[in-house]
This record gives C-alpha cells, sequence and structure tokens, in this order.
C-alpha cells in the first residue's frame, strides 16, 4: 500500500471542483441493471469504489465503458444472479445489488458484504424489508440465497432509518406489482439522488427525501441517462481542510443544500461561509473555536464527517465533545491523532478533544476511509512531516485528494 507524506502549516488558498458522489454512484449504478438497456453516468467520481461497482456489473454480464466520469453500462444480456464472492467482501455496497438483482431477476445469491470496519453493520434490516415484500431468504454458511415468487406490495417500517436498507427496498420495489410504502425510510440526499435517477428512468417513487416513501410499481423502464450529484461528504472534507489551516478556498459545483449541518458548525467554530448557487466561499479564523457536534441520520451532522470534524478540532481553542451515534466503531483514527499529540480521550460513544495550539507530525495508519481524510487533515496543519500508511482506504472514496489539496497550497505527495 502506498502512503501520503504531508509537510504541514500551509494555508489553503484557491479553489477547485467538487467531485461526483461516492454514496449516490454506488446505488445508482447497482440500479442500472434493472432496465434492459443502456445507463449512462456522468460525474461519477473515479475511485477505488466506483471502478468496484463496475467489476460487479462485468461479472454479471453487463457491458460497461468507462472514460474518466463517463461510465456507460449495457445491462441487455445479463446472464448472472450470483454476486462473486471476493467482489462481494471488498465493499459494502455491493450488497445494493442485492435488491436490484431481485427486482430484475427474481433471484439472487450473494454473501455479507465487506467494507470499512467502522461497527457491526449488520444487514438484517435489508433481509427483513426483502421478506415483507414476499422474498424467501435463506442463509447457508454466510451465503445468503433470495428469489421471489410473486412481489407482495406492503408497507415496510424501518426499526431504524438505514440508508442501504432504504435503497435496497426501493430497488426491488421499482418494478414490483403494486405499491410499496416505506416508513421511516432514511431521508439523506443520496437516496433522493437514487430515486431521480429511478424515475427518469420510468419508475414511479414519490416521497425521496423524506421519511415515508412510495414506490408504484412499473412494469417496464427506459434508457437513461444522469448527472450524479455533488459530494457532500467530499465538499465537508475540503471545508475542513481549509478551517483547519485558517485558509480561504472556494468549492465549486457543490450543492448547498445538502451541508447544511456542516456550515453550520464551521460558522459556530468561527468560519465565514458564503453560499453562492453551487459554490461555496469560506474563510477561516487564525484558531478555530471549540464546538460540541452530534451524529445524527439527515438532516443532522453526518457521521461520515464525524472524525473530519474531529480532527479539525484538535486545534480548536477550548475543549470539544464529539458524540457519535450511527457506528459504534467509529473512533479507531483517534489512537492516531494522539500520536501527533492531540489530546482526546474517548468514553463510550463520545470523545472529548482538548484542543492544544500545536500537534506534530508523525507516523500514521488510515483505519478506515473517513479516518484516514481525518489523518490528512491533521497532518495539514501539523508541525513537521506527517506519513500516513495504508492510504488505500482513502483512495476508495476520495478522488485525487492529494492534487487537489496541491492545487490549494498543500505540500502532499504520493510516496
Ligand atoms: C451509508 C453510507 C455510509 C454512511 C451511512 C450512514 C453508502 C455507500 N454508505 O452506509 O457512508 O456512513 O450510510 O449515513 O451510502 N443497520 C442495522 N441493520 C441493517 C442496516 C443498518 O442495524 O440492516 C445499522 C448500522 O449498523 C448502523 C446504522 O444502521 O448503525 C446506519 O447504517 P446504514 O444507514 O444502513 O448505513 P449504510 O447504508 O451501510
Amino acid at each position: 500500500m502506498s502512503s501520503y507524506i504531508i509537510e504541514g502549516g500551509k494555508r489553503l488558498n484557491g479553489e477547485i471542483d467538487i467531485s461526483g458522489s461516492k454514496n449516490a454512484s454506488l446505488p445508482i449504478m447497482a440500479a442500472s441493471i434493472l432496465n434492459k438497456g443502456i445507463t449512462k453516468l456522468y460525474n461519477v467520481p473515479d475511485i477505488h469504489d466506483t471502478k468496484m461497482m463496475i467489476e460487479i456489473l462485468k461479472s454479471l454480464g453487463c457491458k460497461v465503458k468507462k472514460n474518466k466520469n463517463k461510465v456507460v453500462i449495457d445491462s441487455k444480456n445479463i446472464t448472472k444472479y450470483e454476486i462473486p464472492e471476493n467482489l462481494m467482501h471488498q465493499m459494502r455496497s455491493s450488497v445494493i445489488f442485492a435488491g436490484a438483482i431481485l427486482g430484475r431477476y427474481k433471484k439472487a445469491i450473494f454473501s455479507y458484504p465487506g467494507g470499512c470496519d467502522i461497527g457491526a453493520r449488520p444487514i438484517d434490516l435489508h433481509l427483513k424489508g426483502f421478506e415483507k415484500l414476499g422474498v424467501n431468504v435463506n442463509q447457508n454458511y454466510g451465503k445468503i440465497e433470495c428469489s421471489l415468487d410473486r412481489f407482495t406490495p406492503n408497507e415496510v417500517n424501518l426499526d431504524f432509518p438505514s440508508v442501504g436498507a432504504t435503497e435496497n427496498i426501493m430497488l426491488l420495489a421499482t418494478l414490483g406489482n403494486g405499491i410499496t410504502t416505506i416508513v421511516n425510510a432514511a431521508m439523506e440526499p443520496e437516496i433522493e439522488d437514487l430515486a431521480l435517477f429511478l424515475n427518469k428512468m420510468g419508475a414511479n417513487i414519490k416521497g425521496a427525501g423524506t421519511n415515508i416513501i412510495k414506490i408504484i410499481g412499473v412494469r417496464k423502464l427506459n434508457d437513461v441517462s444522469y448527472n450524479i450529484m455533488p459530494d457532500r461528504i467530499e465538499t465537508g472534507t475540503f471545508l475542513c481542510a481549509t478551517a483547519i489551516t485558517g485558509g480561504e478556498t472556494i468549492l465549486k459545483k457543490v450543492n448547498n443544500s445538502h451541508i447544511n449541518p456542516i456550515i453550520e458548525k464551521l460558522r459556530e467554530s468561527g468560519c465565514i461561509i458564503e453560499i453562492n448557487n453551487n459554490e461555496l466561499y469560506i474563510k477561516a479564523p487564525k484558531r478555530l473555536k471549540a464546538i460540541d457536534v452530534k451524529t445524527m441520520p439527515y438532516p443532522g451532522f453526518p457521521t461520515d464527517m464525524q472524525s473530519i470534524i474531529g480532527a479539525t478540532l484538535c486545534v480548536a481553542n477550548g475543549t470539544s465533545i464529539i458524540t457519535e451515534n450511527i457506528f459504534e466503531n467509529r473512533f479507531k483514527y483517534i489512537n492516531e491523532l494522539q500520536k501527533m499529540g492531540a489530546k482526546i480521550k474517548t468514553e463510550g460513544r463520545t470523545a472529548v478533544i482538548k484542543g492544544c495550539r500545536k500537534i506534530y507530525g508523525a507516523q500514521v495508519n488510515a483505519t478506515d476511509l473517513r479516518g484516514g481524510a481525518s489523518l490528512i487533515i491533521a497532518g495539514l496543519i501539523a508541525k513537521g512531516i506527517t506519513k500516513i500508511n495504508n492510504i488505500d482506504y482513502i483512495l476508495r472514496g476520495y478522488e485525487r485528494i492529494d492534487r487537489k489539496l496541491q492545487i490549494l497550497g498543500a505540500k502532499i505527495y504520493l510516496a
């Protein structure tokens, strides 16, 4: 695995474009197989996770062409309904194929998905939702075999507004016979993007973005071209990168309506942020103020930003408290930040961060995608050189983060 070397202390300045959303691209790529035809996707981030999705699509029999951020999927002649185990283990989002394959083939075979180790990450809500809609689920030695004799339209009440379960149920119900209602659905913008994509493809989905989604089954879908929404977590990452360095940047091609919770927290910590259509301007103070952050399902503060804001607050003035309410194992990055001199203590779901004037470069290890990004944030302000190992985790979700930071004046190199 390669590493990043960061020479800390450079104030970020300048402008960059934000890439397409990873978490919107993955389910939309899976959804493409519902239509026996051609899907053209634009603004797909060129990252490891989208490449893995292409591998799964190919393994099912799709023809896929990729040119930078454009991906064309031809799913006319899919022959398989089993997701290979090795690909399943590479990433969590592979489970989203289950709903799409079932929707098209009425049967699907897959295994427990892999992905970042940030908590237990069960798929019970996905499977319960499937069963409620008439799917027979059989589990054998880690293999999950699903078959659907007759789709039963129903109301699916989610115990928790799981993003993945909401998406999987939407995918299964798109070609289902009758009206499926998801109650306590996840309201994340990526769910809305998936619904916009599916509706453009001929589906009839109402209420995506609220906690009640109605999927009125259709018989047939059509070919579609779709532009993926901007990545709100990448946007938040660059806001924090600017904030920690006392910088001043403009982020272009963003969707400002998706990132209010992040903007509000950074304003509270002393940043000036101006919103202008699809651009964001941020000017950070010399030293940030400590703030408290609690992660919540959307529209709350996103769990994917928890480690990134955590690293940002390491050098704030005062003590910040962070509470992680979504994933129980999302504090692993803190051990690494401690190696850089950060003063953080954790107790259960809470982290107490005593802001210090300086943190120091060290050799650290990325522990997961967003945890890895948090080490970059810390490295940008640390005195001396930071070496981040295991950056493959970071490459899963960020398109050329090193290049974009270089454009803003950071000294970060691939080693
Ligand atoms: C998605 C995002 C991830 C983000 C997360 C929460 C993608 C590709 N990933 O992940 O970046 O951090 O939403 O915003 O979009 N749960 C269960 N049973 C289930 C499913 C989930 O108990 O069947 C629990 C999980 O353990 C977790 C919580 O629900 O505690 C949220 O998980 P979920 O919303 O499903 O996250 P993902 O879809 O995996």
